[in-house]
């Protein structure tokens, strides 16, 4: 399986500095070696769709959230109805700063997983665990449960369309990365469950680590068997370490 490296940009970057990153990535982009997907904040979406008809098949562009519903009085939302009209490749659903500051349930989820996938938006859905729940010894518990309410109802078929990213609570933003064992263990633990869920799908269905994913630690973790790509935060802010990660992620495919 190919690594996907997915950049998650927060609510960073400017229209300068957007710029600026597409004349530095644009080296790794023209050799072809990968696709690079990125998330910038709603509003930066159409500046990276013009940078996308360079590369029609190595950069894909992505929403770090969207709506429950597809029309109406919701102010302040976006629903995925525009993203697809807008040509949007991909949505990233079930953040942990979504679920913590939102509030956004498993279930509201579930219903913007089933949404956005049945309007033809491949969905990156995250899982992962606090400190607290790692320490008690419930990540596994934890990260199946976010599964099954996450993914229920969720056909067979449309497991094409759909990543995994597990994401540590704990290693997001801190520094501190969960070893490529501690990662291994849970993405196992992952495909083993997606086995019960979507039987001809858990073998070909990506799944993602992300938390204080550099360059420094990324070959390690895509040595493991069931990790296939990163969804990455700071270190994609740089190009110059967002494109070190695209290289070190396909020497390791
Ligand atoms: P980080 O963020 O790489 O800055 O830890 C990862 C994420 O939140 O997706």
């Amino acid at each position: 399986m190919k690594s996907v490296i997915v950049g998650n940009w927060k609510m960073n970057q400017d229209l300068a500095s957007i710029e600026k990153f597409f004349q530095e990535l644009a080296p790794i982009l023209d050799s072809g070696l990968n696709t690079a997907w990125l998330a910038p904040q709603f509003v930066h979406l159409p500046q990276l769709l013009s940078h996308r008809q360079r590369w029609p098949s190595y950069l894909k562009v992505g929403a770090q959230n969207c709506s429950h519903l597809t029309d109406g009085a919701m102010t302040g939302e976006v629903s995925p109805k525009t993203l697809v009209d807008m040509n949007i490749d991909f949505v990233i659903l079930g953040h942990s700063e979504r679920r913590e500051h939102f509030n956004e349930s498993s279930e509201l989820l579930n219903t913007k997983v089933k949404l956005a996938l049945s309007l033809g938006l491949t969905v990156i859905y995250c899982v992962g665990e606090t400190k607290e729940q790692r320490e008690n010894e419930q990540t596994l518990s934890i990260i199946t449960e976010q599964l099954d309410q996450g993914l229920k109802g969720i056909h067979q078929e449309a497991y094409s369309s759909l990543l995994i990213a597990y994401e540590p609570v704990w290693a997001i933003g801190t520094g501190l990365t969960a070893s490529p064992e501690q990662a291994q263990e849970v993405h196992q633990a992952i495909r083993k469950h997606l086995a019960s869920l979507a039987p001809q799908k858990a073998d070909s269905t990506p799944i993602l680590y992300g938390g204080s994913v550099k360059p420094g630690n990324i070959a390690q973790l895509m040595k493991q068997p069931d990790i296939n790509g990163a969804l990455v935060g700071g270190a994609s802010l740089k190009a110059f370490d967002f494109a070190e990660l695209i290289k070190i992620a396909s020497c390791q495919a």
